[in-house]
């Protein structure tokens, strides 16, 4: 039987497995999808074991923290979207090579628009956090075509850097980037990504409550409890919140399809899990 696998540490908690047994259920995919604790600094052997465990029948996996900028180090074709993203999500053990590719942005975008119901084209934007999960999620968003986006971030610096190397893609999509500090953000926006690890750590959303206009959707890239204070946060000042589960349920589906060759029913697994979790 094909294997696949989700590869991180911690790993325990991934919802990963159930997704995509869901999704092989529900398009009569035959498969099996575990979940591997890789030792930190031991990303390359984690992936050779796994391989040689399922001798021949591996066809790929998911990464997930704090592996996603080890993984394409050992792939021979990086996609476009993972080389700009500096992250990958999924491997895929093919004839020719590892192949490594990105699907948490489009997961993300995909979650906007058909879940949220809400048009990226044209609006404007805020991503908070420079770090991977923001650069995973900064070129997706910018092919939609937003008028605005800034990337607000603690460090400056690293919002500075994450925005450069997306400039030629932004200029190519007439995106208006910029990158600011958490405190010197203009201007109320139409969508407010959680793209900072503040939720996991427990601390304040790091930016003032102006930022989000009348009826904005407040996304933050997490799912469980930790997100209630972005969520609360979000509701007090009028705005639409939402966690990160539809993401994590697109995302899966865009690895899904570029592993098996057939598009799940996402909506309908994201209604499960969504009723699985709350
Ligand atoms: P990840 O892969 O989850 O993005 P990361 O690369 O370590 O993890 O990035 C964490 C992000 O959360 C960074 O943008 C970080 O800000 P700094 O670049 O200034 O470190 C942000 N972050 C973490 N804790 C935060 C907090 N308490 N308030 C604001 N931003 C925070």
């Amino acid at each position: 039987m094909d294997l696949y696998a989700v590869m991180g540490n911690p790993v325990a908690h991934s919802r990963s497995p159930w997704i995509h047994h869901r999704f092989a259920e529900l398009t009569g995919q035959t498969l099996d999808y575990g979940r591997r604790l890789v030792p930190l600094g031991g990303f390359a052997a984690a992936i050779a074991a796994f391989r040689a465990d399922a001798a021949g029948t591996a066809r790929g996996c998911n990464v997930t923290v704090p592996f996603k900028f080890d993984a394409a180090a050992i792939a021979q074709h990086v996609s476009p979207r993972a080389a700009l993203a500096e992250a990958v999500n999924v491997l895929s053990f093919r004839e020719d090579g590892i192949h490594a590719d990105n699907s948490d942005g489009i997961g993300l975008v995909n979650d906007i628009v058909h879940h949220a119901g809400v048009t990226l084209t044209g609006s404007s934007l805020l991503l908070i956090g420079a770090g991977g999960a923001a650069a995973g999620v900064l070129g997706p968003l910018l092919e939609t075509g937003p008028r605005r986006l800034v990337v607000a971030n603690r460090t400056l610096a690293k919002a500075i850097g994450v925005v450069q190397r997306h400039a030629a893609l932004a200029l190519q999509h007439g995106v208006q980037i910029e990158a600011r500090a958490l405190d010197d953000i203009d201007g109320a926006f139409d969508v407010v990504v959680n793209a900072t690890a503040s939720s996991l750590a427990g601390d304040a959303v790091p930016v003032a409550a102006s930022v989000l206009r009348p009826g904005a959707l407040a996304i933050d890239l997490m799912y469980g409890p930790a997100t209630d204070g972005f969520m609360d946060w979000a509701r007090a000042h009028g705005a639409v919140a939402r966690d990160g589960l539809g993401m994590l349920v697109e995302q899966a589906a865009v690895a899904f399809e570029l592993w098996r060759g057939v598009r799940p029913p996402a909506a309908q697994v994201l209604a499960e899990l969504r009723a699985l979790v709350d």
